[in-house]
């Protein structure tokens, strides 16, 4: 824990785009001496960092002051004429209405419930076997083994992507979603618009699949989609293609994330993997107290509409507002001992799926895909443990492991 002058000193020291190596280990010392010494941080780039709960929720509530177009921003980091100008720009999650408003109306009406809860025996299925293929080996590394191989084939499921043909989205995403951290290097915009370009012909060849032999609308997330773009012209090709890009990307690393973080979180804190292991009917609030813990979006971003104020700093129209969900996750104005991980925590209104016009679309699918994935973890493997300091990914934006051995019995 920071002394005063030592945390003040964080705080003024703060840049997102020079952070300390130590940063993306531990944030949360960061983010407190923030919330306590400059809850609304103006970073030398001119934007601003917000930390407090009550801010951030602010800034959520309102749309029309805090605008999610990135246009702007992304011009001049990407290009305007790149992929993944297009990509990002296109992408509902970075628009404002009406064009949001469209675009989610059709997003939110295929992943509708009978979609979702077609999923459930795939998923049960899938876990089961992912259980017994780690039973088998016992030395495992629980992100490949679990925790990345899950979201990304509940998300082929989705889409209804032949298994075969899976392989290649982990990288694509991966790639598409770095060129969003706070500094970017020539290598990674190169390789975010490769992968733009190679994940748009496959699914341009998918969709024409589909478009031939569409499956039933009222199970099927691409045929939904895809009549999304051709009923009285909702959505052009390009919004369509973009937008199913941005789904595959949004469902399965943060899922992963959350999948990894939780079983490294049970293990870190012993009484509280006890309390879940005595009443596994704790787990959903459980998986509440995770995202919360260890949010897998760390970070999002607005741009200021007109000149207004965040926390009683003023702001001109075009300033960049960060919005600290990590930070704000942990704050004890909202969250009684918010460093201590309470499964039970009740109230719970975490910032994890954001808020606002712009919640996670995907929540229900990724809180059922945790629930029924780690409940059937603890039920398999009561006894657990990281064999190894698990390896993290080393980015601000998203936070969550790329390695976490252990041996599962
Ligand atoms: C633990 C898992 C997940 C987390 C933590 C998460 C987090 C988020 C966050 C923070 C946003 C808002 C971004 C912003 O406005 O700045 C968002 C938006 C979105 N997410 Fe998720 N997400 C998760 C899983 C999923 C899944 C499984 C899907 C879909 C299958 C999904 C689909 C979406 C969509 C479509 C949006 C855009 C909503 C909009 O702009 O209106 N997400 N998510």
């Amino acid at each position: 824990m920071e002394n005063d002058q030592d945390g003040r000193e964080l705080a003024a020291r703060f840049d997102l785009k020079n952070l300390p190596p130590d940063f993306y280990e531990d944030p949360f010392r960061h983010y407190r001496a923030l919330r306590e010494h400059a809850p609304v941080k103006r970073l030398p780039d001119g934007s601003v960092l917000a930390t407090r709960y009550v801010d951030v929720a602010a800034v959520y509530r309102d749309a029309k002051i805090f605008s999610s177009d990135k246009k702007s921003e992304f011009g001049p980091k990407f290009g305007a004429d790149s992929l993944i100008y297009q990509h990002h720009t296109t992408s509902l999650v970075f628009s404002d209405p009406p064009f949001h408003s469209r675009v989610r109306r059709i997003i939110v009406g295929a992943l509708v419930p009978r979609a979702i809860t077609d999923l459930v025996p795939g998923i049960e299925a899938l876990v089961t076997r992912l259980l017994d293929e780690m039973e088998e080996k016992r030395d495992v590394d629980l992100v490949e083994s679990f925790a990345l191989a899950l979201p990304v084939e509940i998300i082929g499921n989705l889409f209804g992507i032949p298994p075969a043909e899976r392989s290649p989205l982990r990288g694509w995403t991966s790639a598409i979603l770095s060129a969003l951290e706070p500094a970017l290097t020539a290598e990674q915009l190169k390789r975010a618009n490769a992968a733009v370009s190679e994940f748009l012909e496959y699914l341009k060849v998918l969709i024409a699949d589909r478009r031939a032999t569409p499956g039933d609308p009222e199970r099927d997330v691409l045929t939904r989609l895809i009549q999304g773009s051709t009923d009285g012209e909702k959505f052009t090709e390009v919004e369509l293609l973009q937008n199913c890009i941005f789904i595959v990307n949004a469902g399965h690393e943060t899922t992963t994330s959350l999948l990894g973080s939780a079983l490294v979180l049970l293990q870190e804190w012993p009484e509280e993997r006890q309390r879940l292991q005595a009443n596994p009917a704790l787990i959903k609030t459980a998986i509440d107290e995770f995202l919360r813990m260890e949010s897998p979006v760390q970070l999002g971003n607005r741009v200021a509409t007109i000149d207004t104020a965040v926390g009683g700093v003023n702001i001109t129209a075009g300033t960049i507002v960060h919005v600290g969900i990590a930070a704000a996750n942990r704050d004890p104005e909202q969250f009684a001992a918010p460093e201590k991980m309470d499964i039970a925590r009740s109230p719970n209104r975490h910032f994890a799926f954001a808020g606002g016009i712009h919640q996670c679309a995907g929540n229900h699918l990724a809180k059922l895909q945790a629930e029924i994935a780690l409940s059937r973890f603890l039920a398999r493997f009561p006894g657990y443990e990281l064999s190894a300091k698990p390896t993290r990914g080393g980015r601000a934006r998203f936070r969550g492991y790329v390695k976490a051995p252990a041996r599962v019995r």
